[in-house]
């Protein structure tokens, strides 16, 4: 009698154990659950971009973009997952399906959209100049005589840039990440560095100390930033745009980025 009971509840404990396996074990993948909803998504991000993505000292990824996804998660129900892939490979792990969609203050372009889809816009950026205190360039098109400028390789301000000085100029530092190619500037070995206004600004609250200024120029054009998916995945991308209605609407997005974008 025993030994039957001993087996029925050994039985029962282990069809127990293979239920939980089973709920959890298809959450991980970022695949549609199986009533075809999804549940959960994976997302890419460059973690180097304060204030809007950035690790924290808890080596948490954090910043306004993150509580944008995360407040539109919150909308629609689902979880997300936020992986630090970097600026580069962020592209590629989009394309081969690492991640369900990046966030990463990406400018939507046409060049990009030929490639990628996005979101509607959350955001509104734009370009910004950061020199040396004593600088005596007063505008983007000043850079243009013989000034070694700096950037993050293949983001939009290195596209202004290499508008203005040449593709392939050799004047042009394009570094991995917005801070190294702002310390490049620092370390003089750029005359100017070239990026969104939301990170440069934040590097000035940041290093009140250090001896540098911004400079406006009303040539740059204003820049939306889009959640980006992979061409074709119109499944991620409405469900996305869903959830950016919803939080325009009831005013969160605002709340967090304290910026109205129609
Ligand atoms: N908005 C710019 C672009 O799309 C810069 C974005 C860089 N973002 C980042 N997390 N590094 O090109």
């Amino acid at each position: 009698m025993k030994k039957i009971l001993r087996f029925w509840s050994i039985t029962m404990l282990l069809m127990a154990v293979s239920v939980i396996l089973f709920a959890c074990g298809g959450d991980d993948e970022g695949a549609p659950a199986e009533d075809g909803e999804i549940s959960k998504l994976v997302v890419g991000t460059d973690a180097t971009y304060a204030p809007m993505e950035y690790m924290d000292d808890n080596g948490d990824i954090v910043g306004i973009d993150i509580d944008i996804v995360d407040a539109i998660a919150e909308e629609l129900g689902i979880e997300v997952e936020y992986k630090n892939i970097g600026w580069e490979p962020l592209f590629p792990a989009v394309d081969n399906d690492e991640v369900d969609f990046a966030v990463s203050s990406i400018t939507i372009t046409d060049k990009r959209e030929e490639s990628y889809d996005f979101t509607d816009p959350y955001y509104i950026a734009n370009q910004l100049i950061l020199v040396p205190e004593g600088s005596e360039i007063a505008s983007f098109s000043e850079l243009e005589d013989d000034k070694t400028i700096s950037v993050q390789i293949n983001t939009t301000g290195h596209t202004v840039v290499q508008k203005l000085i040449g593709e392939t100029n050799p004047n042009i530092l394009a570094a991995e990440t917005m801070p190294l190619a702002i310390t490049e500037m620092i370390n003089g070995n750029a005359d100017a560095s070239v990026g969104d206004n939301s990170t440069i600004n934040e590097y000035m609250d940041n290093n009140p100390n250090e001896a540098v200024k911004t400079i406006e120029d009303d040539d740059f054009e204003k820049e939306y930033y889009g959640l980006m998916v992979k061409k074709g995945n119109d499944e991620v991308r409405e469900l996305l745009n869903e959830g950016i209605e919803k939080i325009k609407e009831n005013g969160k997005l605002e709340e967090i980025t304290g910026i109205v974008v129609e």
